[in-house]
Formats: C-alpha cells, structure tokens, sequence
C-alpha cells in the first residue's frame, strides 16, 4: 500500500497534489512519500518482532540523504556497498554501528573510510578481501568485525540480471568452501568472525528459493558453531519483491517473510539482520512526466513524454514493467486507448512501454510511473546531457525539494577543458 492516491479527480502524494509539485519544479521529477516509506519499513521491523533484528535498509535503492534521515530516525540501520554510500549515510545521521558494509570489490581505501569512520560489520565476499581487510585493520590498530557472505547456489528465480544466488554469479563463496574460508578468517589477527551473510537476489515473488537458502544458512550456523566459531549474527540480505502491476498478484508481504525466517533461523537464537531496499522504497516513489507530443505513427500513437531512459533505466535495461498513470483521474467509463510511451532520447530503447492502454493524452498532460522510487533516481544519468531529474520529498502536506534540478552551467562546466585545445 502507498500514498499516491486520487483524491476529487487529480493523484495526489500523501496530501500535496502532484500538480502543485510539478509547477513548482517542473517536470520531469521523482516524488517520495515519507509515510510509505516508514510504513514499509515498520512492516518489516514489525514481522522480526520476537527475533533480535535489525533492519538495514539498502540505501543503493535510493540514497537521497533525506530518505536515509527519514529511515534513520525511525531506527533502520543502513546497507552500504561503497565508499561514498558509506559517506552518505554518515552525512545524513546514521551512526557506525548501524552501517553494514557489503559488496564485491571494496577497495583498502574504502575499508579504511568505514573501520576509521565507525562500522557494524563487513559482509566479506572473497578471501582475497579477507586478506586486504585483515591487513588494513592490524595496521589500524582495530579489529574488523565479519561475516562471510555464502553463496548458496540457490535458483531465486528472479530476472538473470539481479539474480546473485547461482554458483556461476560473482558473489559471495561458494558455501561448501565455507569452512574451510572461516578457519582461514579465524587465522587472521585483524578479524573478529561474527556471523554468516547470504543475498540471493532480488525481486523475489515467491519465499521458496529464501527459505532454501535459509535451511542452508541454518545448517552452516550449526557446523561453523561446532568448529569453534562464534556465530551470533545472521544477515539474510534483501530482495523481497513488490508489485509493479495493478491487478497482479502480490508476492508475499513482509510478514510472511518475517514468519518464515523465525521458522527456519528462529531456533539458532541469532540476531538477524536483513537488507531490504526496493521493499522499502519502491512503492514510495513516483516518476512524473509530462507529455510533449501526441505522434500518430504507422498504425500507432505515440506519447512522447520529457522523461526518459536517462532518468527511468529499468524498462530499457531489465524489460520492466511500470504502470503509468494519468495525474488527473480518467473519467468513469472514458475509453482507453494503445499507446507506445517514449521518451525523447535518440534510440529505440528509450520505450517505457508499448501498446499500453491509457485514458486519452494530450500534450502538456502529466503522467506518473508508480513504483519508481527504488532504483529510479539512483541510476540515472545525464545521457543525452540532460540534466539529472530533481527529488521531491512529501511529508503531510509539506513538501521540500530533496535534490534541486542543476541548470545546464552546472551540468556542462564540470568538463574541463586541457590546456592544449
Ligand atoms: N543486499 C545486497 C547485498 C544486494 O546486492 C541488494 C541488491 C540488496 C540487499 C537489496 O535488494 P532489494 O531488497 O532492493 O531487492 N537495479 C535493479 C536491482 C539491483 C539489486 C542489487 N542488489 C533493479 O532496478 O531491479
């Protein structure tokens, strides 16, 4: 559930009409609830309730300071895959001991950021990573607390491109190396072994594949128990899905998610940390965009809208689907019509969507992407030398902008020009 509703014939956020943002701002922009995402998140600290837990949201989902704050201030902990995610939650209040570090490829500079900046734990994903990360404690003078990130080669049935959990994806190692991996850590001065990490993918639909990865967890917790470690810290990483289609069915909700961890993990009495991100801030997020033409093409209409796949990658890169909706509601019983929705950079790609019904547009009319407030701004470019998209926060009926659209000056003087041209 989310708080983009009509309200008398024109969509609202929360109880700010997105019309009143949109002449204020200008199109194209994202806009965020903060009551959906404190509900989303409340959803999920609510079904670990009875667990120790902590929910560390993955801010790589959306990593606006203001959103973090928000989460921050109701409790989340944060997901951090790079040095600058790491800086960002700082700057935006959250505290070292709720930061987990996770990735593939940190860097000894970013390891050095985190242990001299505050840290709950590295999720580390190979042993040349142990090496470094052992190495560059000890020369701090600290003790780096770790998981070891397995990979349960479980099939999470997700799109290939965001699934993690195979044997042939590039994380984490290979769980039946596990034991041998967690002598070697328990070898090394500089770390101290704290627990087992697992992420499987993401946008699941289904809880089979994260119960399966869980059963295997739960068994490695016990062999690793018996070897001599000290396993008191489960992280089961994100990946919960959320639905992008009206009318579709809704994968399983946080509590049924928080129901079957208890009753695969729960007896291991370990505290649980999980990663959610596109849970949190998916639903709590909107694309709007205005229509700048109306093309009758070849046995097609086109809307050509001012948003496009520089702002909103996922269509163009993971064949996603986004409802699109009008901001002033259709009338009852309007008929709707097929419409290929484009946006204006120049490659074919650049299609949110084809032959999607749609009430009757006409240029100047505003149009929202649901579902794009996880993975939205945060991969967006300046393709095309468009300008980043500005973020619009609403809380109530207050809003604020969160990040301001830069003027062309801002975008085109960063490139420096060398001094022999
Ligand atoms: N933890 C780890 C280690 C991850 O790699 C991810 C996502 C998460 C947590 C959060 O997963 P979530 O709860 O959001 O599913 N750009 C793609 C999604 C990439 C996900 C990458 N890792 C998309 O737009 O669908």
């Amino acid at each position: 559930m989310d708080h983009f509703i009509y309200k008398n014939g024109a969509l609202f956020a929360e109880d700010v009409a997105i019309s009143e943002i949109a002449a204020a701002v200008g199109t194209p922009f994202y806009v965020y609830s903060t009551a959906t995402l404190l509900r989303h998140f409340q959803a999920f600290d609510d079904a670990l309730d009875g667990m120790e837990h902590l929910v560390c949201y993955a801010m790589k989902a959306n990593s606006n300071q203001a959103v973090l704050r928000t989460l921050a201030q109701a409790g989340a902990g944060m997901d951090v895959v790079s040095g600058g995610e790491y800086l960002r939650a700082k700057a935006a209040g959250v505290p070292g001991e709720r930061i987990v570090f996770s990735g593939v490829g940190k860097t000894a500079e970013e390891i050095t950021l985190a242990l001299e900046g505050g840290i709950r734990q590295f999720n580390v994903e190979s042993e040349p990573e142990m090496v470094v990360l052992d190495a560059v404690a000890r020369k701090l003078g600290v003790v780096a607390p770790i998981t070891i990130r397995v990979n349960p080669d479980v099939d999470a049935k997700t799109h290939a491109k965001i699934a993690t959990g195979k044997s042939e994806n590039k994380f984490g190692i290979p769980i039946a190396r596990a034991r041998e991996v967690y002598q070697l850590a328990a070898s090394m001065s500089g770390l101290k072994i704290i627990g087992i990490d697992v992420h499987i993918g993401s946008q699941l639909t289904d809880l089979a594949p994260f119960e399966q990865a869980y059963q295997k967890v739960a068994e490695l917790c016990g062999i690793l128990r018996a070897d001599g470690h000290d396993i008191m810290r489960l992280d089961l990483g994100g990946g919960l899905g959320i639905p992008y289609e009206k009318g579709n069915t809704a994968p399983p909700s946080p509590v049924e998610y928080g129901a079957m961890v208890q009753k695969t993990l729960g007896h291991l009495d370990c505290e649980i940390e999980i990663e959610p991100g596109r849970l949190i801030a998916g639903n709590a997020g909107l694309m709007v965009s205005e229509v700048i033409y109306v093309k009758s093409g070849e046995g097609r209409d086109f809307l050509i809208l001012d948003g496009a796949m520089n702002d909103l990658i996922r269509p163009a890169m993971y064949e996603a689907h986004h409802d699109i909706v009008a901001v002033i509601e259709p009338a009852v019983g309007v008929d709707q019509q097929p419409y290929d929705i484009v946006g204006p950079v120049c490659e074919s790609g650049d299609t949110f969507a084809k032959q999607r019904m749609m009430p009757p547009l006409a240029a100047g009319d505003l149009v929202a992407f649901r579902s794009a407030g996880a993975y939205g701004a945060v991969m967006a470019s300046e393709y095309n030398s468009r300008p980043l998209i500005p973020e619009v926060l609403v809380h109530g009926d207050q809003f604020a902008v969160i990040r301001p659209r830069p003027t062309f000056d801002e975008m085109i003087n960063r490139d420096t020009i060398p001094e022999w041209l």
